[in-house]
């Protein structure tokens, strides 16, 4: 019940997670585990991005060897290396999915992303292969159509329509949706297409990061219509929505010291206290009964990864607990500040 003091999960998933590389990924990586989460839907926008099974496996060893005991599900970047072939040989290698960014794809006059059918054959494959889409939804601003990052992602929408009507068997997942039409996009859709949502998402909005770099993400958090539909969506224990939390780590001095020709980094960071701060925000909007739905069995099933028994729970338990302002790492003490550092979360994991 909502007055418990302690709730226990079946093993936390995040499905979609930003490790990192370098020095970087040493300090990120663990944060997974101490978040409360067992298994990570990885990134590949490194540099240079990951974009064939070769990189993957080699990223995926490097962040096994920094946190065994986590799962790492691996993704490519989309783009003009990856042919029919290379889906194949990835799936066989146990790589989950393809990450599509709109820089990826082909764009025609409007400034827009107009087509991306220059990959038909690509998802034909991956829907072939039982590989997933990862959508980032979001067109390009462009003058000529009016279009910035307030409705980037409402003006993305057709496009997810168009696949999931040419591919309606390939399994799509919008990544981060912000915005009530993307919800109700989603909704309309077949079981084939699904969604994530941040958690830093079900708590902010245009306000918060007009001004706050800490807050500066891509997708912007959108008008508080938008908030309450994402946390409607939650509350309602829809199975085809779960957490991802795009926790996207940037250093210190690209975060906090933007000037007139360097604006700041967006990424919010949450991994450090994704479970409790999960838990204080579905707890504030009344939907805390649905934790486990969203963090762990409705991603798990979309991506027909089960819960199994020797799998372990996760426990939090009620606490006054303050997010730890800072973390240094590497020779020259860079570092990393995760979203609401010096606020008070309700909840913290049981060690
Ligand atoms: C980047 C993109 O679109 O290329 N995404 C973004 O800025 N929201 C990719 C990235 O951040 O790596
Ligand atoms: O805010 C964001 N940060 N959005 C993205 O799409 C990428 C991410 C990152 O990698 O920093
Ligand atoms: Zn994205
Ligand atoms: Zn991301």
């Amino acid at each position: 019940s909502g007055s418990a003091e302690t709730i226990s999960v079946s093993s936390p998933a995040d499905f979609h997670v930003h490790l990192r590389q370098g020095e970087l990924a040493q300090v990120v990586t663990p944060h997974v585990r101490q978040g409360g989460f067992s298994l990570a839907y990885v990134m590949p926008n490194l540099k240079p991005p990951i974009t064939n099974t070769e990189q993957a496996l080699l990223y995926r060893a490097q962040l096994q060897a920094i946190d065994p005991a986590v799962e790492y599900l691996m993704t490519l970047y989309l783009s003009p290396e990856l042919t029919p072939e290379e889906v194949r040989k990835a799936a066989r290698a146990g790589i989950v999915g393809v990450k599509s960014y709109p820089r990826g794809v082909t764009t025609n006059s409007e400034g827009g992303i107009e087509s991306y059918d220059a990959y038909d054959a690509v998802f034909a494959a991956m829907e072939e292969a039982g590989m997933v889409l990862n959508l980032h939804g979001e067109v390009p601003s462009a003058a000529a159509t009016n279009t910035c990052v307030l409705n980037a992602e409402p003006a993305f929408l057709p496009h997810l329509r168009k696949l999931h009507a040419k591919f309606p068997k390939l399994r799509i997942v919008l990544e981060h949706a912000t915005t009530r039409a993307a919800v109700e996009c989603v909704k309309s859709l077949g079981d084939t297409v699904a969604c994530t949502i941040t958690a830093h998402h079900l708590a902010l909005t245009v306000d918060d990061w007009a001004g706050q770099a800490w807050h500066f993400c891509k997708p912007v958090a959108k008008y508080p219509d938008d908030r309450t539909a994402l946390q409607e969506v939650v509350r309602e224990g829809h199975p085809r929505f779960f957490l991802g939390s795009d926790s996207a780590p940037h250093p210190f001095e690209t975060k906090a010291t933007a000037t007139p020709t360097q604006p700041c980094a967006a990424g919010v960071y949450t991994s450090p206290i994704l479970l409790p701060l999960v838990a204080h925000l579905l707890e504030s909007f009344g939907a805390l009964d649905k934790l486990e739905g969203f963090v762990s069995k409705h991603g798990r099933a979309f991506y027909r990864r089960p819960v199994s028994e020797s799998d372990k729970r996760a426990v939090l338990r009620r606490a006054s607990s303050k997010v730890v302002g800072i973390e240094g790492y590497g020779a020259g003490q860079t570092h990393v500040v995760p979203f609401w550092a010096g606020k008070t979360i309700g909840w913290e994991m049981v060690e």
